[in-house]
């Protein structure tokens, strides 16, 4: 089975970008004990800071794996762009967010994606990404 995480923008700068919010481990050093503990998955991971390159990457994998694991970042709650790709993609995509988005400001309680995603889970830290590991290989 193939799982290909994606991640927007900002997201490269966890560990480091309000910790008291997104905790205080980089998503490279989770991403090695995400791969120990799915050792029969095969994880691909991208990060971009840009709209278009993650639709590029979507439509790059969107046909050929068997899961998306996608934390769309603010782009969640703007990107209609975003969700047209996913709507015409065979592949399911589950949607995540380190924080819980409806404990925060209002803005953040909508998210384009959601309307697309097969499943949202927000608010488990960077566990959010294991329980979507967890849901595709249910699915
Ligand atoms: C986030 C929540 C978004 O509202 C925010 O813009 C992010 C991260 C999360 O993982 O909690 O950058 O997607």
């Amino acid at each position: 089975m193939k799982i290909c995480i994606i991640n927007g923008p900002n997201l490269n700068l966890l560990g480091k970008r309000e910790p008291e919010t997104y905790g205080d481990c980089s998503f490279e050093d989770f991403y090695e004990t995400l791969k120990k503990d799915f050792p029969l998955i095969e994880f691909d991971y991208f990060q971009s800071n840009h709209e278009g390159a993650l639709i590029d990457q979507l439509q790059k994998v969107g046909f050929h794996c068997d899961g998306i694991i996608l934390n769309p970042a603010a782009f969640s709650h703007t990107s209609i762009a975003i969700a047209d790709t996913i709507r015409a993609l065979p592949t399911p995509v589950i949607e995540v967010h380190i924080s819980n988005i409806y404990k925060r400001e209002a803005f953040r309680r909508h998210s384009y994606v959601s309307e697309v995603a097969q499943g949202v889970i927000s608010g488990f830290g960077l566990h959010s990404y294991k329980l979507a590991v967890y849901s595709l290989m249910n699915a």
